[in-house]
């Protein structure tokens, strides 16, 4: 073990995943109440900015280009270093959503006990599932009407395609929510709306067995309604497996409401007893080991122009293994150079804090003179290896992009080609031809906005965009196959990549069907390599 175990071993590294509106922002706000340590108001008014209307909002993320709201959380909670990573949700869904999923361990997922599993949530759980990191499911609201329990557990398993298994269980929603039955337990914690922005709950905690209590509490009706249901999860829920749980198999389940605190350190406490410790990552030499290694971290997420007096980039690393020492050279390899990292800082929400040391599963924001780039990796100056690439995530919005003065051609190409290598926009080529046609594929269609400013306040080139009716885009796995001979339907379009991979780019998921069915062998991936 290095000298530097404890503080690595006592890291929790996650995501929370969400559709908008689900109670991401409430559910981290409270995990915060709880960490006390951190700097509430700070983040707080980071997280109120995500809230703005979307016209305020623009005028923000114009002014500084992407994603102003994704940032990193850390606090302290039970001995635990706690790093939270926030997805940015709303209109700013983007690439960098998917990637902050690499650098997490673990994903917490919100759903909304009225809604279930919803459109965004899907996207991102896909990603989680291609890492096979451990994903906890909070339900939330439940002091509102909520769905059924059994469907909402359901549709979970049906429509994300994993097996759940409930800790707690509610008791009522909505009026009629009277708080949860804690399975391991055998106890019932009655419902308490705590005041916001209090921890302190008055939920007390009654043993099944204490039936007459029980029924005091939370009524015959409901108690006779639970002894039920209990019986029947017992019988068809998954059984508890933590190896199951740590390979991304099987879902925890909690209920509660993060509004009014009830359930949440609970959430907690459990979730930090089962999630992992910063994970080993995959690299050309062999898996790294957190704690074994000397300092090691890769690049996730680049974001340019956060500082708009300065122009300045920031490069997000993620620490895989070691300590990192601000005194201390490091190795930039892909760039080929040993250097040192330029003003450390843990960012966060608004805030930057200058950093002098980091340990494996903390995230580090570094400034970048316009070297990085996704996915490289940093190391010891004495070592020389890379982690494995971050995939390209399917963009879903296609337009073809057009500059208004053809005398600009050069800016235009340079600050496209720039703009892409930061990963905020993906660009494609028409199968026969250079640059001379280039297609914009984004994730989330306020990228196309964010490249038309960027564009012309950066580089001077107006550009027009042509919207395509694409919506689906596939790499093509195969490398021997003729793309000559592949037949698909007629609006279906080839297309290539910078690095002249071919793909595909189709109007629905039928015709990607009938391409399937036309060309036997075809193997087309949702991501492609970087
Ligand atoms: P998000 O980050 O996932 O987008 O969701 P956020 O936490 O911003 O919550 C969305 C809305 O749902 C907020 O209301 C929030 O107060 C509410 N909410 C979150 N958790 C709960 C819960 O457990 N119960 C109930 N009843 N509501 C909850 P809002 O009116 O949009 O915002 P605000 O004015 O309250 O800030």
């Amino acid at each position: 073990m290095g000298t530097y175990a404890d503080e690595i071993n006592r890291r929790r590294t996650f995501a929370i995943i969400s559709h908008p509106d689900a109670g991401k922002t409430t559910l981290t706000e409270k995990f915060l109440l709880y960490g006390g340590a951190i700097n509430l108001a700070g983040s707080v008014k980071g997280k109120a900015t995500a809230r703005h209307a979307v016209s305020d909002w623009m005028q923000i993320e114009k002014e500084r280009g992407i994603s102003v709201t994704s940032s990193v959380l850390q606090f302290s909670y039970d001995g635990f270093c706690i790093n939270i990573l926030d997805t940015p949700g709303h209109q700013d869904f983007s690439e960098d959503t998917y990637r902050t999923l690499m650098a997490a361990d673990s994903a917490v997922m919100v759903i909304d006990a009225s809604k279930g599993v919803e459109a965004q949530t899907r996207k991102l759980f896909k990603v989680c599932v291609m890492r096979h990191i451990p994903i906890f499911t909070f339900i939330n609201k439940l002091d509102r009407d909520a769905n059924d329990t059994f469907e909402l557990l359901d549709d979970i398993e049906k429509e994300l395609g994993i097996a759940t298994c409930p800790v707690n269980w509610p008791i009522g929603s909505g009026k009629n929510f009277k708080g949860v039955y804690e399975r391991e337990s055998g106890c019932v914690i009655t419902y308490a709306d705590t005041e916001k922005g209090t921890k302190e709950g008055h939920a007390t905690r009654i043993p099944l067995a204490e039936t007459e209590n029980l029924t005091a509490q939370i009524g015959e009706e409901f108690l006779s309604q639970l002894t039920e249901e209990i019986e029947l999860l017992d019988g068809a829920s998954a059984p508890f497996d933590l190896e199951q749980i740590q390979a991304g198999n099987l879902t925890p389940v909690f209920f509660g409401s993060a509004l009014t605190n009830f359930g949440v350190e609970i959430f907690l406490q459990h979730f930090l007893k089962m999630t992992t410790t910063p994970l080993p990552r995959k690299a050309d030499i062999g898996l790294i080991d957190p704690v074994e290694h000397d300092f090691s971290a890769f690049v996730f997420k680049i974001q340019a122009n956060m500082n708009k007096a300065h122009r300045d980039r920031i490069a997000f690393m993620r620490v895989c293994s070691g300590r990192f020492d601000v005194n201390e050279e490091v190795r930039h390899v892909q760039g080929g150079r040993v250097m040192r990292l330029s003003q450390p800082q843990q960012i966060m929400a608004d805030e930057r804090k200058i950093l002098s040391e980091a340990y494996a599963g903390d995230i580090i924001g570094v400034f970048d003179p316009g070297i990085f780039s996704i996915g490289d990796t940093v190391c010891m100056p004495g070592e020389q290896f890379s982690y494995e690439g971050i995939p390209t995530f399917a963009p879903e919005h296609f337009a073809r992009v057009r500059q208004v003065d053809t005398m600009k051609r050069k800016q235009f190409v340079k600050g496209i080609m720039q703009i892409a290598q930061e990963g905020a926009i993906q660009i494609f080529q028409e199968f026969n031809t250079g640059m001379e046609e280039i297609i914009v594929g984004v994730v989330g269609v306020l990228q196309f906005d964010v490249l038309k400013y960027r564009l012309e306040n950066e580089y001077n080139v107006e550009i027009k965009l042509e919207n395509l009716p694409y919506e689906y885009i596939r790499w093509i796995e195969n490398k021997d196959i003729d793309l000559d001979k592949l037949t698909g339907t007629s609006d279906m379009k080839k297309i290539k990549d910078l690095k002249d991979n071919p793909l595909l780019l189709f109007v629905n998921q039928w015709s990607i069907g009938m391409t399937m069915e036309r060309n036997e062998g075809l193997i087309l991936s949702e991501f492609g390599r970087s």
